[in-house]
């Protein structure tokens, strides 16, 4: 209690002056909002997200284009501003481990007086790597030719882990700033299908395990509304093995669990439905959600620092392409194919990870033949591979003999099958099944949970899944761990 204390008082001292300073230079004032350019534009880019290359940026880079998308940038800063304001009271508390990932999250190239700060799960992997290709690094000018796995490298850009507050600050003043923002239910549909769904034994380690054990072993002890400082009990031990665990607060990850042992070795099958009370269930407190699971808004701090271009997953290509083209970077950065691109990145990725996690999975009590078949409904999922495929491998194929050359070579031969428009379709449905299958109560604690990400980054329009029957959704079908 007292450490948390001091530690608000802390972050006050540091930054609540530097809020009012900020408020006070904020002089930019957006234009009016083009409601209906804006929905021409959508119209004529249809789900934009996908159609860019079919498209074109020659007929994109049409100066009127070029506007609107301009001007959407501008009202997202307008909505930002207001629900900033509307929210102050929430939006500038921050912990000391939301300040701290800030500063990792911040990339910046010097020289080319740009700022990128990386939300997970918004398409940073690809734009950390933009980043480095635009510092020089790697000797290329297509990102996807550096590697996943070193887009967190220091390389091209640098982090803002060894700056203060005011030194950012004034890093923002002379830079060019872009973060990019996702729908909070996809975003977190997609973090549970890459944390639980898919093969991550790191993640069924620590999370996972820690999910089942709140979820299926302690449900009925947890009172939802107890208070961190009530005795500790073994219900409250749990909850903050939890939280321990899946914490981004470094400080508590040395400390050990004594006599808390968790029920299950590996939480492989954590249902989406879990993970969503998990994550509604959450009390943010000295500790931070995992990075994957915790709204856009506590990244980045954007009611603090001014980002000129808030980008959308939803919009990411073409918002992508106008930026290279709006900061002058079609030299430097040059992406021949991004749908083609898109894909092979994300079979070569998958593909490579899983062949590296075999021995892990395996120690969890998963079946490697389970693992490739999570790998593969994922890209179906997230309509890479049409749902109409169905799995290579059948109970008679010797899994030993797919080795990763085979696995990544099948799955691009698949994802050649099927029109781009099914698979849109494919995805979309999948998200829509996963968030069908909660119960309505727990959709609208969900969306109470996600009110201030959702205004504002003007993501209100009502989804669909939050009418209608409840109905099943099982990816776990003839796929579930030995144990
Ligand atoms: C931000 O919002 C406040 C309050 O609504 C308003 O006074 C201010 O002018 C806005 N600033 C910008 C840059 O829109
Ligand atoms: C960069 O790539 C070019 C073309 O592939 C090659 O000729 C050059 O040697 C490379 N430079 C470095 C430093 O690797
Ligand atoms: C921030 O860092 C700069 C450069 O190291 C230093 O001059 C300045 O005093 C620091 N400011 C604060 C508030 O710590
Ligand atoms: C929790 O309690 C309900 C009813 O009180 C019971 O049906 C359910 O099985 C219990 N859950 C666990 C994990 O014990
Ligand atoms: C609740 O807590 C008790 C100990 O306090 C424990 O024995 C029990 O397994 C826990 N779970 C449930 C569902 O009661
Ligand atoms: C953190 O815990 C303290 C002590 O129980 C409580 O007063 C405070 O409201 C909690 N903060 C949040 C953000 O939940
Ligand atoms: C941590 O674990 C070690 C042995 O693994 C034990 O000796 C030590 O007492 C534990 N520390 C605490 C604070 O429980
Ligand atoms: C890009 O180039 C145009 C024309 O040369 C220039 O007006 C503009 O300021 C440049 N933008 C940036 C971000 O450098
Ligand atoms: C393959 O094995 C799984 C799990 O043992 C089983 O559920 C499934 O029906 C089998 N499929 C075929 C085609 O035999």
């Amino acid at each position: 209690m007292v450490r948390l204390q001091l530690s608000a008082v802390l972050s006050c001292m540091v930054l609540c002056g530097f809020i009012a300073m900020m408020f006070l230079v904020y002089t930019d004032v957006p234009q009016q909002f083009t409601l209906i350019e804006d929905h021409g534009l959508r119209e004529v880019y249809n789900d934009n997200a996908q159609d860019v290359k079919a498209v074109g940026f020659e007929q994109l880079a049409g100066e009127i284009k070029m506007k609107l998308i301009r001007d959407r940038f501008k009202t997202r800063r307008r909505v930002l501003n207001e629900t900033c304001f509307k929210y102050e009271s929430i939006v500038y508390k921050y912990l000391p481990c939301e300040l701290k990932k800030t500063k990792f999250d911040l990339k910046y190239v010097e020289d080319g007086g740009l700022i990128y700060c990386a939300i997970p799960k918004t398409g940073s992997t690809f734009w950390k790597r933009v980043m480095h290709v635009i510092g020089g690094w790697g000797n290329t000018t297509n990102p996807i030719e550096i590697r996943s796995e070193d887009a967190d490298k220091v390389g091209g850009f640098s982090t803002m882990e060894d700056k203060n507050f005011t030194e950012i600050r004034d890093l923002f003043e002379f830079s060019k700033t872009v973060m990019f923002v996702r729908d909070p239910f996809t975003r977190l549909f997609s973090a549970w299908l890459d944390k639980f769904y898919s093969p991550n034994p790191f993640y069924w380690k620590y999370g996972g395990t820690n999910i089942v054990t709140r979820q299926r072993f302690y449900a009925n002890n947890t009172t939802e509304e107890k208070s961190e400082d009530s005795s500790e009990d073994e219900t409250n031990g749990a909850v903050q093995l939890i939280k321990r665990s899946l914490s981004n607060d470094e400080e508590t990850e040395d400390a050990n669990t004594t006599t808390q042992k968790p029920p299950v070795k590996c939480g492989y099958d954590v249902s989406f439905e879990e993970f969503i009370s998990y994550v509604v269930g959450f009390r943010q407190n000295s500790t931070c959600l995992d990075e994957h699971f915790s709204p856009n808004y506590k990244h980045c701090m954007p009611c603090t620092f001014e980002y000129e271009y808030i980008g959308k997953y939803e919009t990411f290509k073409e918002e992508t392409v106008f930026l290279l083209n709006e900061l002058n970077l079609t030299e430097k950065v040059k992406i021949p194919d991004f749908e083609k691109d898109a894909n092979l990145d994300a079979i070569t990725g998958l593909t490579e990870w899983v062949f590296l996690q075999e021995k892990k999975i395996e120690e969890c009590g998963v079946t490697f033949r389970c693992a490739l078949f999570r790998t593969f409904k994922r890209l179906q999922s997230r309509g890479v591979i049409s749902k109409s495929v169905p799995f290579p491998y059948d109970n008679n194929t010797d899994i030993n003999i797919i080795t990763e050359d085979i696995f990544r070579n099948d799955l691009l031969r698949l994802s050649k099958i099927g029109t781009k428009a099914e698979k849109r379709k494919n995805r979309q449905e999948s998200i829509l099944k996963a968030f069908k299958s909660l119960p309505k109560q727990l959709l609208e604690k969900l969306k109470e949970s996600l009110r201030v990400d959702l205004e504002m980054f003007d993501y209100n329009d009502s989804p669909e899944y939050l009418e209608g029957e409840v109905t099943s959704f099982d990816y776990f079908e003839n796929c579930l761990g030995d144990e």
